[in-house]
């Protein structure tokens, strides 16, 4: 045999291998999960599918009121259990998470925080979710003034967070990944220009945290909310809120509760005393059903590995892109795997009525949002249940 032909057979046969490991790893991801065999879960930026853990968590959760009662104790463990994993995973201290119920009432919490203002400013922009943008301006009551910075295209440039931000700016809210189309800003570089002029940077990770490794300290965050539901494979109920620990107890929120007291238990208290760090943004009793289970889906995420996920992500994002222009489908989402998250938004006529027939007829979760139909892929996902969406979105459209 010619030393060519040989080593193209090597080839051959090495590359047969990798797809065979591949193909067993995507099942075993999918085994983890409750009714992948005969579903696409598409849908991570919305809802994540269901572990077989997080399952077991609830029925763990209705045996131990069964047992215990009332198990206070035990549920306050699971809530610092929480507390450290999500500090693991964004590389910050224990004590500068908050376990709150939704990223609005994380944002709500901490901009009580910052109190009266005297026309000082807060710039936002209209890629962030309207939750952000809704609690901006009800600080208008307390003398904020705001900016928002308006995309172009789909896209916003640090020049025009660069002339939005002043001297006169107390804090910018960057959405890291936007759930409209996918794009994911550059935290290190606005966090930058943010702390030039004097500005705190607050993040909203919803859509970007389980998909990508962060590192709050390296990269430069003051604040950051994120919440389990999606991509992080829980369920709602659960959201969190990252404060540097010096930033954190400069502000005494208002819109508060007991648990965010040091003494939670005292009756007629008659001074507020916040606890240290972030847990003074916390407020009632947690979602405790959704605290087991967020537990198992960021174990999950941890064990996988966001490096891993990180790279499975970009190339199914990447293969979906491609498909979707080979197939004649216009996307929003940025095409430079750097400018990108996990969305992948394809705009369609109807995609609310797509979503609908795909779930109903064809058990593909998808997410219409605007003028889009979203897909994202996750870990669990491959390129055959990509192409698989698209071959169904195809034979679908012309139906219409
Ligand atoms: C990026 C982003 N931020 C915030 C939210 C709202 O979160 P919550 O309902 O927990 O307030 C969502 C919900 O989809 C989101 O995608």
């Amino acid at each position: 045999m010619l030393q060519n032909q040989k080593a193209d057979l090597d080839m051959v046969s090495r590359n047969r291998n990798m797809n065979r490991k591949k193909e067993s790893e995507e099942g075993e991801f999918r085994s983890l999960f409750l009714g992948m065999e005969n579903t696409i879960h598409l849908a991570a930026c919305s809802q994540a599918p269901m572990l077989k853990t997080v399952w077991k968590s609830q029925e763990k959760y209705l045996e131990d009121i069964k047992e215990f009662g009332n198990p206070w104790e035990l549920w306050s463990e699971k809530v610092e259990e929480l507390r450290s994993m999500i500090a693991r995973l964004i590389s910050a201290h224990r004590d500068e998470v908050a376990i709150t119920f939704s990223v609005s009432s994380a944002f709500s919490a901490l901009l009580s925080g910052f109190g009266k203002s005297d026309e000082r400013k807060i710039v936002t922009s209209d890629l962030e979710y309207p939750t952000t943008n809704y609690i901006v301006l009800a600080q208008a009551k307390n003398g904020w003034k705001h900016e928002t910075v308006k995309h172009r295209n789909g896209i916003i440039s640090k020049e025009q967070y660069a002339s939005a931000i002043g001297k006169d700016t107390d804090l910018t809210t960057v959405v890291h990944v936007s759930s409209l189309n996918g794009f994911k800003q550059d935290l290190k570089s606005i966090g930058e220009i943010c702390h030039d002029r004097g500005s705190s940077m607050y993040v909203d990770c919803y859509q970007s945290l389980g998909t990508t490794p962060i590192d709050v300290k390296k990269t430069g965050i003051d604040f950051m909310a994120g919440g389990t539901l999606k991509w992080l494979l829980g369920m709602s109920g659960t959201a969190f809120l990252y404060a540097r620990k010096d930033l954190a107890e400069d502000l005494n929120p208002s819109s508060t509760g007991w648990f965010s007291q040091k003494e939670p238990f005292k009756f007629g208290a008659e001074m507020l005393d916040f606890a240290d760090g972030s847990r003074r943004f916390e407020s009632g009793t947690w979602a405790i059903p959704s605290i087991y289970a967020s537990i198992e889906g960021v174990r999950t995420i941890m064990e996988t590995g966001t490096e891993f996920i990180k790279g499975k992500i970009a190339d199914l994002a990447s293969y979906a892109l491609e498909t979707a222009a080979d197939m004649g489908f216009r996307s929003a989402t940025p095409p430079e795997e750097e400018k990108r998250g996990g969305i992948v938004a394809i705009d369609l006529e109807k995609p609310f009525e797509m979503e609908g027939i795909l779930r109903k007829k064809h058990r593909i979760f998808t997410s219409a949002r605007g003028n889009s139909l979203r897909i994202a892929p996750h870990f669990y996902n491959s390129r055959e249940d990509i192409a698989t969406f698209f071959d169904t979105l195809v034979h679908e459209s012309h139906k219409q």
